[in-house]
């Protein structure tokens, strides 16, 4: 089983939409895929219309509860999700810095690891618990980072805990900072581009995600991006970037 995080602390990045666009690519192509959605908001859940007063991820935490038996099948093969709740929001205060309480997820996983081949954890816009346990518990972070002047601060912000993470937890998982909401037309996001590339290199995908309102139906119409508009420029996007992850972790494998 191979895990991936996706995570930033800024908002509004695209963490949802890759998630939902890599995961369906995964199921596509064979591998037993789990998407965990880690938010409150529970953004994931509501695309792929799952039930948040279900259990889900909070069960995990709370009662001691099984992956395999916690996610939810999609309407897509090969494709489960391990749906949000609410109350998720309250774990910070009800647990806080309780030891061992930021490896639930990772323990959860390795007891489900015979169900499922690939698992992506999509995480809420802040550093917490949950952030915490889904960074204790993957091998690779992907890091969408909007094109944009703001953006290029939160990533910095975000590697600072990345960081910050490996160095209390020993590991040290390999990460690649992906653009996102590329519009080439405009000057700010071109610049953008430049410095994410100059100042990060080869942490930098060379593919980027560029904007795409269709990206947006497709979340609206709860469909991942390359199951909605295969030929569409962000759902093409999207699979040029699988095929480059996914190449960059045979090499990483090949090597380790
Ligand atoms: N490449 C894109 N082109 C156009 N719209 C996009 C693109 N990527 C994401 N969006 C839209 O931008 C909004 C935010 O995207 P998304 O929910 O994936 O971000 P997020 O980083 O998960 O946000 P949050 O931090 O709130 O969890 C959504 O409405 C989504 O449909
Ligand atoms: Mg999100």
């Amino acid at each position: 089983m191979r895990v991936w995080t996706i995570a930033n602390q800024k908002g509004g990045v695209g963490k949802t939409t890759t998630v939902a666009a890599l995961g369906g690519l995964f199921a596509a192509a064979g591998e037993r895929t789990l998407l965990v959605d880690l938010d409150p908001h529970a953004s994931l859940s509501h695309y792929f219309r799952l039930d948040e007063e279900q259990p889900g991820l909070y069960h995990l935490f709370t009662e001691c509860g099984q992956i395999a038996q916690l996610a939810q099948p999609t309407q897509y093969p090969n494709l489960s999700v391990l749906a949000a709740n609410p109350a998720l929001a309250t774990l910070d205060r009800q647990f806080g810095t309780r030891n061992g309480m930021g490896r639930v997820l990772q323990k959860g996983l390795q007891a489900a690891a015979v169900e499922f081949d690939r698992v992506l954890l999509d995480c809420p816009p802040l550093l917490g618990l949950l952030m915490v346990n889904a960074l204790a518990a993957s091998e690779r972070v992907l890091i969408p980072t909007q094109t944009e002047f703001l953006a290029l601060r939160g990533l910095e912000r975000m590697l600072q805990t990345l960081a910050m993470i490996q160095r209390s937890s020993g590991r040290d998982p390999d990460y690649h900072v992906i653009p996102t909401l590329y519009d080439a037309r405009t000057h700010a996001s071109r610049s953008a581009m430049q410095q994410l590339r100059e100042r990060h290199g080869e942490q930098v995908t060379r593919n980027e995600i560029p904007v795409d309102t269709q990206l947006r139906e497709a979340s609206r119409a709860g469909v991942p991006a390359a199951q909605w508009q295969p030929s569409r420029r962000g759902a093409a996007s999207y699979q040029l970037l699988f095929d480059e992850l996914c190449a960059a972790e045979a090499m990483a494998e090949l090597v380790s």
